[in-house]
């Protein structure tokens, strides 16, 4: 109201605040089901859903679990998931060697999902963790007790191959050897498999969010109930300039998407990633960030929908294209609402 002490501002910003519908006119930023990506953990018993205590609300599927929910989210309009198989104890060596198995529990999961919903984008993991006794990413070198780098890379080549044999659309390598990128596009092109695209985890980082995930999959009581160092191959998470050089590398070596991860944590990452590269960008919001949301919630400390929302968005504008979340079926369903 205009006083005799009226401001007379030539610029009020807040102008542009004043009502939902001017806000949402003036959105830079907008999540929407196309960005998400569905993580979900499939197991080989008859129970559909077995929860995960450290994720609520995240389940290890059944296949006819799995069936289910990849229904629900394409109904929902997420386009892609990606799966990760809880191996049993006994099926796991040394050498990882379950991966290559052409009829292990990710194979099946991936044909049981393409049947049923083809349309949808299935996405596999790329490294022997699920697989190995030990629980690292690759075979150790009896003499240094590290991961032996080129070996492993040998053995990812093949697991891609079967996977990408499987049905699988996106084959995505976590684990972080050197040339692993260049080595599993030369072996799915030798193959016929030219058409699977590479989703690089090009900027992962040795991180203590992952927790829960290894409660997921089971890759945690493998080692013994210590949290695994993997910082031989993960990256530092003090070092951006590493990180960089390393995800250019997966570009280099043929990589058809690079991956930041965790994300929340590494949104600068994200950023400098999408200021140094044409291709897509994907985050990864790992299994600590959504757990840390939780737990508050439970509290009653943070509201969860919107700390969810906000968190996707920041992610998002920080340059990800494509986000992985465990939130991906909530969120959708809140858009839907
Ligand atoms: C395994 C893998 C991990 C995650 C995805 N693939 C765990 C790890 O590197 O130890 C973590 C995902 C999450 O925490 O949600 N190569």
């Amino acid at each position: 109201m205009a006083t005799d002490d009226a401001l007379m501002l030539r610029r009020r910003p807040r102008r542009r605040r004043q009502s939902p519908a001017v806000r949402a006119l003036l959105s830079e930023t907008r999540v929407t089901a196309d960005d998400l990506v569905a993580p979900l953990f499939v197991h080989d018993g008859t129970a559909r859903r077995i929860p995960v205590g450290s994720l609520p609300g995240v389940d290890r599927l059944s296949l006819d679990g799995l069936e289910e929910e990849c229904r629900v989210l394409a109904e929902l309009g997420v386009r892609a998931v990606a799966l990760f198989p809880v191996t049993p104890p006994e099926l796991k060596d040394p050498e990882g060697r379950e991966s290559a198995n052409p009829d292990n529990l990710v194979c099946r999961a991936v044909a049981r999902v393409k049947r049923a919903v083809p349309q949808l984008v299935v996405i596999t993991d790329v490294a022997l963790d699920p697989y190995t006794s030990h629980g690292h990413d690759g075979v150790l070198d009896p003499g240094t007790g590290d991961v032996d780098n080129d070996r492993t890379v040998g053995l990812l080549a093949r697991m891609a191959v079967v996977q990408a044999a499987a049905g699988s659309d996106w084959v995505a390598p976590s684990d972080m050897m050197d040339g692993r990128v260049g080595a599993i596009r030369r072996a799915l092109d030798g193959a016929g498999h030219e058409r699977t695209l590479i989703l690089a985890y090009s900027a992962k980082f040795a991180s203590a969010f992952y927790g829960p995930f290894r409660d997921a999959v089971g890759s945690k009581s493998a080692a013994g109930g210590v949290y695994l160092d993997k910082r031989t191959y993960q990256l530092n998470p003090a070092n951006p300039r590493e990180a960089l050089a390393d995800a250019l590398l997966d570009e280099e070596e043929g990589a058809d998407l690079l991956m930041v991860k965790p994300a929340g944590p590494y949104l600068d990452i994200i950023r400098a990633v999408r200021e140094s590269t044409r291709l897509p960008v994907v985050a990864y919001q790992v299994s600590g960030e959504y757990a840390a949301l939780h737990a508050a919630a439970e509290r009653g400390w943070l509201d969860l929908a919107a700390t969810r929302d906000e968190s996707l968005l920041a992610i998002k504008r920080a340059g990800a294209d494509l986000i992985l979340t465990y939130f991906a079926r909530a969120a959708a369903e809140a858009m839907r609402a």
